[in-house]
């Protein structure tokens, strides 16, 4: 029986993941914008906001949805999962309850404390501002500063890094925030791994890593990440053997706590010299890494979400074994002071060899034009990350002057640096 798949969301990812699914089920989409690479290759598209989990459980029921799949934290947090397996459409994505793990960080870092999950950094949780600037105060050492709920990856605030401790407490204080975590801060190297999980069962994808600030260099404000790369292997140059598997073992314990997880596990971690910990766990595939995840894997997508559904097995994957460079273009300006409106000339005849995946597009009677957010990434796939990234930079060239783009991820002095870094800290 052919499946029909319900894709919540209109993100890089979701474009991602529909590319995934496509070919091998009926697709159909809801998200709040109109992203047209989603809306080419599904079979019916629907304008619902990815937080709307009535208006979305009503076009399930109407599409006779036999699966569904929710790309964004947002949706997961406001109970769309729980209200498509109310209705019995099985939703890989977890429950609010679950996705927890993601949408409160306080009760993220007491999970991993209450259940002996190895690679929890040092932390204390406050519900009162004025007491977390003491301890900010009385510490040591430098920390992390996190609100509880969800920023899209720009509320954290590393004291040392981008903030000092005056800063930090100000920040504190000039904030809506009521509840914060505040923790040590970990130096190293940050990877992703991006796991299917369903019935205590997990399945693992080669190790990514993103780069969060907005500039070439590492420069600038945090962004939900400017691009991303893999190796052929599972692991990145950076890493050492054991390095992976000791990952995979803390989201293997996490799971293991966690027996009624479904969906996309998303691993965030620092490779420090005392090996990985836990930046944090996210309820969903990573925006950009799904595009680096989702292109190499040749397991069909289609096969983990029914075999999760139906209870059995999932299947061991198989990818490509090649290596992956994604890079978005954003809006000038992005994130402090976007432009909107840029035209956009790149589509799938000028990226060559690329892939092109669509993000926050306005699409026009007269073309695509940018919006405030990030506009779409272009992946290169190939033996190496030098040869991805030439494909992913080909697959720029028809991109103008007012886009901004990292233009130094993938490239081998940076992928060096982060192994330079690595063995300083190694003490090699
Ligand atoms: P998060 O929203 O938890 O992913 O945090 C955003 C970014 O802040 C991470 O990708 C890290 O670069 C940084 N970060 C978060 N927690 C820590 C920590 N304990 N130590 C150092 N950096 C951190
Ligand atoms: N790339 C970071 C995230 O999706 O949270």
């Amino acid at each position: 029986m052919s499946e029909t798949v319900l894709l919540v969301g209109g993100g890089g990812r979701e474009h991602a993941i529909a590319r995934a699914l496509a070919p091998d089920c009926s697709l159909y989409a809801v998200a709040g914008n109109r992203n047209p690479g989603i809306v080419e290759v599904a079979e019916g598209f629907e304008s619902i906001d990815s937080t709307d989990a009535e208006a979305i459980r009503e076009y399930a029921e109407d599409i006779d949805a036999t699966l569904a799949i929710v790309g964004p934290e947002s949706g997961l947090q406001a109970g769309v999962a729980d209200e498509l397996d109310a209705a019995g459409i099985y939703t890989f994505g977890p429950r609010a309850e679950e996705a927890r793990i993601e949408t409160d960080k306080a009760f993220q870092r007491r999970f991993m404390q209450d259940n002996d999950i190895p690679g929890c950094p040092v932390f204390e949780t406050f519900d009162d501002i004025a007491a977390a600037c003491e301890y900010i105060d009385d510490s040591e050492m430098d920390l992390a500063v996190k609100p509880v709920g969800l920023t899209g990856g720009k509320g954290v605030k590393v004291i040392g890094d981008q903030v000092t401790r005056e800063e930090a407490k100000a920040y504190l204080r000039d904030s809506e925030y009521d509840q914060v975590v505040l923790e040590e801060r970990l130096i190293g190297e940050e990877f992703t791994i991006q796991a299917f999980v369903a019935d205590g069962d997990l399945r693992t994808t080669p190790a990514v890593q993103d780069h969060k600030r907005a500039y070439e260099g590492d420069e600038g404000p945090n962004t939900g990440g400017m691009g991303s790369y893999s190796d052929a292997g599972f692991q990145l140059p950076f890493m050492n053997d054991g390095d992976y598997e000791a990952a995979v073992d803390i989201m293997e314990q996490t799971v293991a706590a966690m027996p009624d997880y479904k969906g996309v596990l998303y691993g965030q971690f620092m490779l420090t010299t005392d090996g990985p910990r836990v930046v944090e766990f996210n309820a969903r595939f990573g925006d950009p890494e799904a595009m680096n995840t989702l292109p190499i894997l040749d397991t069909p997508f289609i096969d983990v979400l029914t075999a999760a559904r139906d209870g059995d097995d999932l299947p061991e994957l198989a990818f490509s074994g090649e290596a992956t460079v994604c890079k978005y273009a954003v809006p000038d300006g992005y994130p402090t002071d976007p432009d909107a409106g840029a035209e956009i000339a790149v589509n799938e005849e000028t990226v060559g060899d690329g892939l092109l995946f669509y993000a926050s597009v306005d699409a026009r009677d007269d073309g695509l034009y940018t919006t405030t957010s990030r506009s779409f990434a272009v992946v290169g796939l190939a033996d190496s990350i030098a040869g991805a990234e030439e494909l992913a930079e080909d697959a720029l060239s028809a991109a103008g002057d007012e886009f901004r783009i990292r233009h130094d991820i993938g490239k081998a002095d940076l992928v060096q640096s982060r192994i330079d870094h690595m063995n300083d800290l190694r003490g090699e």
